[in-house]
């Protein structure tokens, strides 16, 4: 019922933040196949300590740069493996810009962090003798990022910490993730916990929907097979297949609290052996 109201209030255009309270009430919604066992309530107490990485201590060094705790281990994962080179990482959402300068102490010296944000004084966090810039724009533009894209990309690092309006993070994935990141980058919007936030939502799927959408995607070469498609050297095997493009350049999809990663890479068709 609360979806069905959300989905007229955003079909003729009426302000979400000023929908009911009633209606930012979210609940666990799971399928009668899921096991009872998983959805007993525990208690979870608040955490002691901070993490132990070395982005912690970069991001515990600086001010003017707002990042959940529990992020740090989730970053250390996902972009410690591009610390060894020069990289080119984008950042949507620049705000007083302490992590433009975290990122630039954390990356390379020699690599080149964009933040894009539409606050115009945001300008001021440029620090180009540094390869820091800053670009002022919507990540609701298609045409600006294509700006930024054709000026600084492709990156290595596209990270969403923009608006977290569910329509702005759809169309910036949409806008990005196929021109303006590299064939191994990476593309982690973070906050996602605003999808479950009523201020927030304003489209009918949220980005947390669409990546539901994209773990099928990632199936896609199964739709319709079966497993002797894809064995080695067996008659019936697959040479090639249409797949979106979508699938055919997604190595992988990792979802945390409030972030979700997407690995970009080339795929080919699967394979199995039978030995
Ligand atoms: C959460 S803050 C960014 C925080 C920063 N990355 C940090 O870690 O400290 C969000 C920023 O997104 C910007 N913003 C809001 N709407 C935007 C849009 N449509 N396009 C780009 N940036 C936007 C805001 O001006 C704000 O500076």
């Amino acid at each position: 019922m609360r979806k069905l109201l959300n989905k007229l209030l955003v079909k003729f255009g009426l302000l979400i933040t000023k929908a009911p309270t009633l209606l930012s009430d979210k609940s666990l919604a799971v399928s009668d196949a899921f096991p009872t066992e998983l959805t007993e309530k525990l208690t979870v107490t608040e955490a002691t300590g901070t993490p132990e990485n070395e982005l912690f201590d970069i991001f515990a060094a600086d001010t003017n740069v707002h990042k959940w705790h529990h992020y740090f281990d989730i970053y250390a994962r996902h972009f410690g493996a591009y610390r060894n080179r020069p990289i080119k990482m984008l950042e949507i959402g620049v705000f007083r810009g302490g992590s433009l300068r975290m990122w630039k102490d954390y990356f390379h010296p020699d690599s080149t962090i964009v933040g894009i944000d539409v606050d115009k004084s945001c300008k001021d966090h440029e620090i180009a003798d540094r390869n820091v810039f800053v670009r002022i724009g919507s990540q609701a533009d298609p045409d600006f990022l294509a700006q930024v894209n054709e000026e600084f990309g492709p990156f290595d690092i596209i990270l969403d910490d923009g608006s977290h309006k569910t329509h702005h993070q759809n169309i910036s994935f949409g806008a990005l993730f196929r021109p303006a990141l590299k064939d191994g980058g990476c593309y982690m919007v973070e906050d996602v916990h605003t999808n479950y936030w009523i201020k927030h939502i304003d489209s009918e799927d949220t980005f947390i929907d669409l990546s539901k959408q994209m773990v099928d995607m990632l199936h896609e070469p199964y739709f319709n097979r079966k497993e002797t498609h894809f064995r080695h050297e067996h008659p019936e095997s697959v040479k090639q297949l249409e797949l979106s493009y979508l699938s055919a350049n997604l190595g992988g999809i990792a979802f945390y609290d409030s972030i979700v990663v997407f690995d970009k890479k080339q795929r080919n068709l699967p394979k199995s052996e039978l030995r």
